[in-house]
C-alpha cells in the first residue's frame, strides 16, 4: 500500500499501485475522488462500469473507506495529472450518504465544529492539521538543534505558576460529602495528593528547576485555565511552548524568541506549500464576502514573511502607552477601553493597533508595570517596572509572554509577601535563588495562537483538535 502523498510526489507511471482512503465524490459513476490524508490532493481512481458491477458500484459513497489497486496513467481528463485505472476496488467500510455530516459543499465552521470527529475529513482541516502537525516538528527541531533539552513539567501541580487563581482543581473527594476541617472547610489533606492540587497553568516555575542544572530546557505540553474566556482567542485546554535559560537576560529571551518564531514559520513555509496556498486561497474567498473596510490587506503568506523578513520592533510598556494614548483611535474614543494613563494593562485591541497600524511590523513590549505582571518577574532599577515583554502579532495580539526571572532572594519574598503568595507553597522555588541562583529568563508561547496566525483561522477553536472551552468539552 502506497500513499497518495508518495504516488503523487514519485509517480511509477505504468505500475500497478495500491492505495486505501475515503471517498470524497463520485461522478457520473465512473469517478472516485479518493483521499487519504497523506496529502490535500485528492486522487481519482477510474471505475469500470461493467466490470465492477451495480452492487459494489452503489457502495461507493462520499465518506466510505475503499482499497483500490490498479495501474496508476497519466490522467486524460482536466484538473489532475496523475489517475489510477481501477482493477480491483474493495469497500472496506459503507458509509450512509444520506446521514454522512460531511457532504461535499461549504459547510459553517460552527456546524462543523459540533462534528470536531469528522471534519478533519474536510480539505480545511486536513490542512490546518497538516501544518499544526509540521510547526510541532519544527518547535523540537530549532530547539534540539540549539542545544536545548526537552523536559516535562508535571500536568498536576500544588502551584499557581501566575498567581491568577483560574486553575482546575484536582481531587478525588466525594463532592457531595466531602470531609470537613473541625472549622468546616474542606479537608484536603484527606485528599489522593493530602494537600490541594489542580492542573497546570504553566509548567515555568518546574523548568526554571530544570534550567538551573541542565543550561537550556523547554517545555511543550497541555497548559489548562478555567478563565471563561469565550473569545475567538482563549482555550481551557491550549498546549504551550516554554523554553527557560539559565544565564540569559531579558535582551538575550527577546533574541530568542524572536529567532526561534522566525525560523519555525520558515520551515512550514519551506514543507507545507499546498496546504499554505489552499488555506491562503480560502481565506482570499472569504474576504470577498466582507464589506471593503474590514477587507484584510494581505494575503497569509505575505503575513507569515511580514513575521520572517523583518526585526520586530522592540518598544517599553510607558513608550508604548505614549504612543496609544495620542493615537487617533483614543483621541476619538473608538477604543472599547479607553488608554487613561501609566499601569493598565492592555487589551487586544490596543496590541493590534500598535502592530497593525502603528509599526506595522510584529513588536515586542517590554519593562511592564510591577503590577499588572506576575510575582516571578526581575523587578528594574526604577522599582516600579519588570523585565517582563509579550510579544504582539497582526491579527492575534499577544503570542508570546515572558520575563527575565527575579533571581535575588530577598526581592522575591518580598515581591510573594506582597502579593500574598505563601512561601511555604514555594519553598523548592526559593529554594533556587538560595543555591548557585543567577540571571535567567523564559518565555511562554501559546501553539494554538502560533497555529491560528500560520493558517489564517478565525477561531482558536479550529485549529485545535478537540476544543475545551466554557460549556464544552465533548468529544
Ligand atoms: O502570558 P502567559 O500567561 O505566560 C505564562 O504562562 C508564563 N509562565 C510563560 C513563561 O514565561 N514561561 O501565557 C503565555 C502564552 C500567551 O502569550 C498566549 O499565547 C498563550 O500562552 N495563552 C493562551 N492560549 C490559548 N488560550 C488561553 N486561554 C491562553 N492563555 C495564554
Ligand atoms: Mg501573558
Amino acid at each position: 500500500m502506497t500513499s497518495i502523498d508518495s504516488l503523487l510526489k514519485e509517480p511509477r507511471l505504468s505500475q500497478d499501485v495500491t492505495i486505501c482512503g475515503w471517498v470524497r465524490t463520485f461522478r457520473s459513476n465512473r469517478f472516485i475522488a479518493l483521499n487519504d490524508g497523506s496529502t490535500l490532493n485528492n486522487l481519482q481512481c477510474v471505475v469500470d462500469f461493467e466490470q465492477m458491477g451495480e452492487d459494489t458500484l452503489r457502495r461507493i459513497t462520499t465518506g466510505a473507506a475503499l482499497r483500490v489497486s490498479g495501474t496508476l496513467v497519466e490522467s486524460q481528463g482536466r484538473g489532475q495529472s496523475l489517475e489510477i485505472q481501477v482493477k480491483t476496488l474493495e469497500v472496506l467500510g459503507d458509509s450512509d450518504p444520506e446521514k454522512y455530516p460531511i457532504q461535499p459543499k461549504k459547510h459553517s465552521m460552527e456546524f462543523l465544529r459540533e462534528q470536531a470527529h469528522l471534519r478533519i475529513r474536510t480539505n480545511t482541516f486536513g490542512a490546518v492539521m497538516r501544518v499544526r502537525s509540521a510547526l510541532a516538528f519544527a518547535v523540537h527541531r530549532y530547539f534540539t538543534s540549539h542545544g536545548f533539552y526537552y523536559f516535562h513539567a508535571p500536568i498536576i501541580t500544588g502551584s499557581d505558576a501566575e498567581g491568577a487563581g483560574e486553575m482546575f482543581r484536582v481531587s478525588t473527594l466525594d463532592p457531595r460529602n466531602p470531609p470537613l476541617t473541625p472549622e468546616g472547610i474542606i479537608d484536603y489533606k484527606q485528599d489522593f495528593f493530602g494537600k490541594e492540587t489542580n492542573l497546570t497553568v504553566s509548567g515555568q516555575l518546574e523548568a526554571e528547576a530544570y534550567a538551573m542544572a541542565l543550561g537550556k530546557v523547554y517545555t511543550f505540553g497541555p497548559t489548562f485555565r478555567a478563565e471563561n474566556s469565550n473569545t475567538s482567542r482563549h482555550l481551557a485546554e491550549f498546549w504551550m511552548i516554554e523554553p527557560e535559560m539559565a544565564f540569559y537576560d531579558l535582551d538575550a529571551n527577546m533574541d530568542l524568541a524572536e529567532e526561534f518564531i522566525q525560523e519555525v514559520l520558515r520551515y512550514v513555509l519551506d514543507h507545507c506549500r499546498e496546504d499554505l496556498e489552499f488555506l491562503e486561497n480560502r481565506l482570499l474567498d472569504e474576504e470577498k464576502s466582507k464589506p471593503q473596510a474590514e477587507r484584510s490587506a494581505m494575503k497569509l503568506t505575505d503575513k507569515l514573511r511580514f513575521v520572517t523578513d523583518q526585526p520586530f520592533r522592540r518598544v517599553t510598556y510607558t513608550e508604548a502607552i505614549d504612543i496609544l494614548k495620542q493615537s487617533a483611535p483614543n483621541r476619538k474614543k473608538k477604543f472599547q477601553y479607553p488608554i487613561e494613563g501609566w499601569g493598565t494593562d492592555l487589551q487586544s485591541e490596543h496590541e493590534r493597533y500598535l502592530v497593525e497600524k502603528h509599526f506595522e511590523s510584529p513588536v515586542i513590549l517590554f519593562n511592564y508595570p510591577a503590577e499588572i505582571k506576575a510575582f516571578y518577574m526581575r523587578l528594574n532599577e526604577d522599582g516600579k517596572t519588570v523585565r517582563a515583554m509579550d510579544i504582539l502579532f497582526p491579527g492575534i495580539g499577544e503570542i508570546v509572554g515572558g520575563s527575565q526571572r527575579e533571581e535575588r532572594l530577598e526581592v522575591l519574598q518580598q515581591k510573594m509577601q506582597q502579593m500574598d503568595i505563601d512561601e511555604k507553597e514555594l519553598w523548592w522555588y526559593l529554594d533556587l535563588r538560595r543555591f548557585g541562583t543567577a540571571v535567567h529568563s523564559g518565555f511562554g508561547l501559546g501553539f494554538e495562537r502560533l497555529v491560528q496566525f500560520t493558517t489564517g483561522m478565525g477561531n482558536i477553536r479550529d485549529v485545535i483538535p478537540f476544543p475545551r472551552t466554557p460549556q464544552n468539552a465533548e468529544f
